[in-house]
């Protein structure tokens, strides 16, 4: 999602600029934006660089090393940034919030004492509160309570409601997750699984819509394990009928909370896009054990056949860790053949990071640092493939397109096919919010290209 245009020119007395920096998935683009709401009734208004920033907050991701290590690097040089301010007379506040804020807060106030604020994932609706007190504090103000209700309430009453800032929203249902995966940080980082009440989602929906957004994504750390009153499949169904919904999308999935009912609703529920994340992480029974999935690479197959018969252009993509713990060549070569076997649209991949804390972080066979790049790369040339032929495929049907945005060029516009897949196409600034019939006349491996049907024949 893009963030709204940055406003750089001098502001009036009061007004206070806002810098927000976000890495790591779904959920931390989705609190970035009520971050914003929580601070706009205390006059920040949005920039698009830390310098000239008044806060500077940086959301932070947890899941794999790279990404933890890159935040002491960035708040070295803010600290640079803090330290001219300062000479020339001003100042600037630096925030860290998001998962390593969570899972190494007192860690990060001692290496860097510029920080002047920690806020986990779950506390941010008390950031006025917080802000205040660095103010007043020597070392940082901390907040890492685990509190999503009460998160939830304070964001709902927020008197100037949520911005909508582009035709596609994200509004989270779920939190947390007690999966506990053996290699993954998120359940210690999000907590435990919490489900927003029902009416509270539809009535942001509601909101939302009313504001001009067209599609819906439901997200969570494991959404489809969403129990707010009613299932997932209910809340899809519920939001469908909202007048002004033309799509709906949910992320992220497990295998294992993938219902009939909800493998129903992909059947009958005509907003609701045939394209679905569902990560399976290995194709090998045996990693997938020792992963702690809980289901095998059979019981995979299974719900991927019954999404196909319950829609058949359904559309997959998925998460994969190559590297864990024990995976051998045989292993590996088992998620080759599950990939061939499903044939993704499109897919994620990672090297396994060994997080300090988790269970297989303890394991014996820890993979070498150059069989895994290897793997990566076998995996990562097999998806690619994949991706393309699957883009390749839509050349000549004709798709509905939801239209968010212009193009890179002028008199171009840019929307999503029903599979996600980013199209361009030449048209007028008044589609935006629109969704329109587009034959599709090119694709690569990102994108594809459209044309309306009279240009097409043309
Ligand atoms: N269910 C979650 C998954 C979050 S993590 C969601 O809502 O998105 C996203 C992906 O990161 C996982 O599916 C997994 O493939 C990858 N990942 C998690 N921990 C990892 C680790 N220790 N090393 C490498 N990749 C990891
Ligand atoms: Fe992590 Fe597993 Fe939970 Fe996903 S389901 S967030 S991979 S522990
Ligand atoms: Fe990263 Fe936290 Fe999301 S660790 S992937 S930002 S839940």
């Amino acid at each position: 999602m893009t963030d709204r245009p940055a406003d750089r020119r001098p502001q009036p007395p009061g007004v206070k600029r806002l810098y927000i920096e976000t890495h790591g998935c779904q959920m931390n683009v989705y609190d970035s934006e009520r971050m914003r709401d929580v601070l706009r009734p205390l006059g920040f208004v949005q920039t698009d660089a830390p310098e000239g920033a008044d806060l500077v907050i940086l959301n932070t991701c947890h899941i794999r090393e790279k990404a933890t290590e890159k935040v002491f690097s960035q708040l070295g040089r803010l600290k640079q940034e803090k330290d001219r301010r300062r000479a020339a007379g001003g100042d600037m506040t630096i925030a860290v919030a998001g998962c390593v804020a969570q899972a190494q807060g007192e860690e990060i106030a001692r290496r860097a004492p510029a920080v002047d604020l920690i806020v986990g994932p779950q506390s941010y609706h008390h950031l006025p509160e917080l802000i205040a007190r660095s103010a007043r504090a020597k070392g940082a103000a901390l907040e890492t309570a685990f509190t999503p209700e009460e998160k939830f309430d304070a964001l709902a009453d927020l008197a100037s409601g949520r911005a909508a800032e582009s035709v596609s929203a994200f509004v989270s249902v779920q939190e947390g997750c007690d999966k506990f995966c053996t290699f993954c940080v998120v359940p210690y980082t999000r907590g435990a699984e919490y489900s927003r009440p029902a009416e509270a989602v539809l009535a942001e929906t509601r909101a939302l819509v009313a504001r001009g957004v067209r599609e819906i994504v439901f997200i969570g750390q494991n959404v489809n394990a969403y129990h707010g009153g009613m299932s997932l499949a209910g809340l899809i169904r519920a939001a469908a009928e909202i007048p002004g919904v033309a799509r709906i999308r949910y992320t992220t999935s497990h295998p294992n909370e993938m219902s009939d009912d909800l493998i129903a609703a992909h059947g009958d529920v005509e907003a609701l896009t045939p394209f679905l994340h569902l990560p399976v992480q290995s194709g090998s029974s045996r990693i997938l054990t020792a992963m702690n999935r809980k289901h095998d690479a059979a019981a995979y197959l299974r719900i991927v056949e019954k999404l196909r018969a319950a829609r058949r252009d359904i559309a997959l993509s998925s998460d994969f860790i190559v590297g864990f713990p024990g995976e051998r060549e045989r292993e590996f070569e088992e998620t080759l053949a599950l990939v061939r076997e499903v044939g993704f649209a499109q897919a994620f991949s990672f090297k396994y990071s060994r997080r300090p804390g988790t269970p297989a972080a303890a394991m014996p066979g820890q993979v070498d640092e150059d069989a895994a790049s290897e793997r990566l790369q076998r995996l990562q040339a097999l998806l690619r493939t994949q991706q393309r032929t699957f883009n390749d495929a839509q050349i000549g049907r004709r798709l509905p397109v939801l239209v968010d945005g212009p193009g890179r060029h002028p008199g171009q516009m840019h929307g999503r096919s029903p599979y996600l897949q980013a199209v361009h196409f030449e048209g007028g600034a008044d589609l935006v919010g629109a969704v329109t019939w587009l034959e599709i006349t090119g694709a690569s491996l990102n994108s594809l290209s459209g044309a309306t049907s009279e240009k097409a024949l043309a």
